[in-house]
Order: structure tokens, then sequence, then C-alpha cells
């Protein structure tokens, strides 16, 4: 019997979508640079289902079916091209590579023109839900060709995690799309966590709760708008004791967050589109800073003045009423800046969509996110209805349901940022996500001031708002204004 699908690269991950595949009625091909992982995994699980198990790629290549199919789970770079070369020198016309690691997007572009133009399919795609989801059902956001999507798109949808019903996975666009989408999903996830991370340090430094009264409270928020897996785990995380000193577990911890580059890329992206994403910029700023390991230590010893947060906040957190409602407001603040990391993400995917010419149903994207994937949450059957509508629409806040979700939310959102301003605790995700909504509802901006300061020192020009066309105004002679021609 030949195999309908192969997995090469047999990681934590790589194994874990293989046993997925097998799971679900799939003959699998297996195989590992270092034949050990090969022998591992049949060890371990070959009983689990069908496996080939392979000790060379041209073996390997031989235990496929037609068209071969064989998903790459091998860390992203210069191994991925490796195996991508390795295993196109062994396949023939119409066989199809999947690249299921966290590649970026342009790599993926690039290497698609190259395998298309050898006569293979290369289909980038995009899997979240880490270890669990690729054993149980991970989210996956496949690009490539729709010919590819035919053979490819029942065997992904068999090994998916289902949401309402629905399975986790749909054809997101041409080459590079699933891995734009991908990107933009970690992306959002990083603007996820650091928003809560923000409520927990103004609950904890703020507030001075312990860890377990902030568990208990990420768990209560869990129950409603915000239930979500990544709230979910936040609460397991802050009841977790340290096993060596009986400590919280969250206090033994390091406190630099680390990152491996798809939120820079998402960041990247959206500066060269010119979408302003400014709370997963802020949220992978926020990580640098934190990782910044000699500037805090210096800003330590040079007592880099400032207010202390839990005197600051003292009255409230000294004041059972006053402070369930300061609780509350951060929960409006977490849920409100939320929206419009959201927003900013969907955003970003219309313009990435535009400029590499994909078409990408937005809705589709919020389904799939529903399970499996890292950001699942209750809140992506809004965003999938407000996009199922079928009404294009600029931003996701211009949509009633979250149009009225952050109103109703803002007067805690303002008090939440103001009160972190005054009690000294950084909350860039919560203030640049305000700062964004209030730039986009102003009537006025003072971009017009800009434009003014551009023409004064180079002669930049600006528009009018009475009349079309481009003027200068000649600042150091006659001050008179000139119409470009
Ligand atoms: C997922 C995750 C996964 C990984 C991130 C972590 O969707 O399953 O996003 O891809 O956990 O890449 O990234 P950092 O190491 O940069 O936090």
């Amino acid at each position: 019997e030949q195999a309908n699908i192969g997995v090469v690269g047999l990681a934590a991950m790589g194994a874990s979508l293989a046993r997925n595949l097998a799971h679900h009625g799939n003959t699998v091909a297996v195989f590992n640079r270092h034949y050990s992982r090969t022998e591992t995994l049949m060890n371990e699980h070959g009983s689990e289902g069908k496996f080939i198990p392979s000790k060379t790629v041209e073996e390997f290549v031989q235990s496929l079916a037609k068209p071969r199919t064989a998903i790459i789970m091998v860390q992203a770079g210069a191994p991925t091209d490796a195996v991508i070369n390795e295993l196109a020198d062994v396949m023939e016309k119409g066989d199809i590579i999947v690249d299921a690691g966290n590649a970026y997007f342009k790599d993926t572009i690039r290497r698609e023109k190259e395998i298309r133009a050898r006569g293979l399919h290369f289909v980038g795609c995009g899997v979240s839900g880490g270890e669990e989801g690729a054993l149980l059902g991970p989210s996956m956001m496949p690009g490539g060709t729709d010919e590819s999507w035919k053979t490819l798109g029942p065997i992904l949808k068999s090994i998916a995690a289902v949401a309402e019903g629905e399975p986790c996975v749909t054809h997101i666009g041409t080459d590079g799309a699933g891995h734009f989408v991908k990107m933009v999903h970690n992306g959002i996830e990083y603007a996820d966590m650091q928003v809560i991370a923000e409520s927990y340090d103004l609950m904890r430094r703020g507030l001075g709760m312990a860890p377990q009264e902030i568990s208990d409270v990420f768990a209560e928020w869990n129950k409603g708008d915000l239930n979500s897996y990544l709230i979910e785990i936040t609460s397991q995380v802050l009841s977790h004791v340290d096993e060596k000193t009986g400590k919280p577990f969250i206090d033994i911890v390091t406190d630099q967050a680390g990152m491996k580059g798809t939120g820079t890329w998402t960041v990247q992206t959206a500066l060269s589109l010119a979408t302003p994403v400014t709370g997963i910029g802020e949220a992978v700023f926020a990580r640098g800073l934190s990782s910044e390991a000699e500037l805090r230590k210096e800003a330590q010893e040079k007592v880099l003045q400032g207010p202390d947060p839990t005197e600051s906040l003292a009255k409230i957190a000294n004041d059972a009423d006053a402070k369930k409602a300061f609780i509350e407001d951060i929960r409006q603040a977490l849920y409100a800046s939320k929206i419009v990391a959201y927003a900013q993400g969907f955003t970003e995917i219309e313009a990435g969509a535009k400029e590499y010419d994909w078409t990408i149903d937005l809705g589709a994207v919020a389904r799939i996110w529903r399970g499996g994937c890292i950001i699942r949450a209750k809140f992506l059957n809004r965003i999938s209805d407000a996009y199922g509508k079928g009404e294009s629409f600029g931003s996701l806040l211009f949509d009633s349901f979250f149009k009225q979700a952050v109103e109703n939310a803002q007067d805690s959102w303002r008090r939440v940022v103001s009160a972190a301003a005054q009690a000294g605790v950084p909350v860039p995700v919560f203030s640049s996500s305000l700062a964004y909504y209030d730039g986009l509802r102003s009537k006025r901006l003072p971009a017009a001031l800009i434009q003014g300061q551009r023409d004064l020192f180079g002669a930049h020009t600006y528009g009018r708002v009475d009349e079309p066309g481009a003027f200068h105004t000649l600042w150091a002679g006659t001050q008179k204004e000139i119409k470009q021609p």
C-alpha cells in the first residue's frame, strides 16, 4: 500500500501532525533527516494508525501515491529550502510540496514560483495551535493553487479543528496568502497576549492583588465576551505554584519575553504597506523592552523616578466597591483594545491582499480562527458575522456590533489609560489602541500642521480643503501661495 500523504520533519510539531493524519484514516509516509526520530515515532505511536517509515528521501517519495503530497515541518529559513529542493529533485510533475512551518510569506511567494517552474505545486500553509493543536486539530491556512487545494483540501479537512460544525481550514489564496494570514494571526496573538499582560500588571502592581486572586478574575472573565483560549491559559498560569520554592510560578519566571520573528514580520510588513497596526507594533516593542536586560538593569541603578503603582492606586485597592469597579474597567479596556488590534490585523490582511493580488475572504479567515489556533475565541464568531454580511466596510470598528462594543467600553478604557499613566504602569497597547480609535474618529487631525511644516522646510507641497491640486507657499519670500502645475 502507498501513502496518501507524507510528513517530513518529525520534531514535536511534525510528529503530532503525522499522528493526527494517521488517526483520521490517512496512510502517512514519514521521514526525518536523522532516522532516530522516525524510530521513536514508530516505537511510541506506530500502532495508532498506518505509517510508512523511510530512511531516505527517495524511499519516502516512492512510498507516496500520486499525486504525491508531502508536508514539510522543519525550521523556517535555510533548512526548509534544503528539504524543498531534495523533494523537488525526486518528485514528478503534479506532485505537491506543502510547507507547514512558520515561513515568511515572501519566501513562500519565491518558493512557489521556483517550484511551479519545475512543474510541481508548492503550498505554503500556516498551521496554528501548537503541539496539541497539531495532534488534536489545528487551524490551517493554506495558500497555493486551486488545483493543489483539490488534493490537499480533503486531507487537511480530515485533521483540522472543528468549530461550529465546520473544519478550521480554508483555501486562503494563491502562493504566499496562507503564510501571510498566519503571520497576521501571530501578530494578533502578540497583541492579545500583551493586553492580557497589561491587565495583569494593573491588578498585580496597581491593585496589589495576589496571582491566585487575579487568576480567579481571568477565570470569571472567561465566562463572558472575552471567552478565549488565551484568557483560559492565563488563569491557569497564574494559579500555578512553583514546585521548587512553593512560590507563585509567575514570580519565579524571568520577565523577558522571547519571540521568534512572526510578530516582527507582521509589523515590518504593515510598515511597508503603510497600514497602522499600532497594537501589534506596541506588543512587539513591549517584548523587546522586556528583553533589554542591560538597559533595564542600568535603569534600576540610575533610579529613574516615577510614581509607585501600588501607592498610587491604594485608595482604589482598599475600597472593595472601587476595586471591583476598576477591575471591570480593566476588562472593558482589554476588550476595546482587543477589538482595535483585530480590526488593525484584518485591515493589514486586506491591504496585503490588494498589494499581492490575492482574493481573501475575511469572513472565512475569522471562521477558521474560531477553533484550533492560539487566538481562538468566542469573539471570532462576531468577526465572522461582521464580514459574513457580505458588505464591504473599511474597518471592523464600523460594524454595528463592534462599534457599539467600543462605545460601551470607552469610558472605562479612558479611565484605565489615565489611571495607568498616573500610577506609572505601562499600558502600551491599551493606550496606543485608544489613540488609534481617537485618531480615526477625529474630524481634523494635526496632520495639517505636519503638511505645513513639510512645505515650509522642504517645499513638499500641501493640499487645500477648498480646492483640488498641490500648493506651495513661498515661506522665505513673499508668503504668496503658488499652485503647482
Ligand atoms: C501558533 C503559534 C505558533 C508559535 C508562535 C510563537 O499559532 O500555534 O503562533 O506559531 O507559538 O510562533 O511565537 P513567538 O515564539 O514569537 O512568541
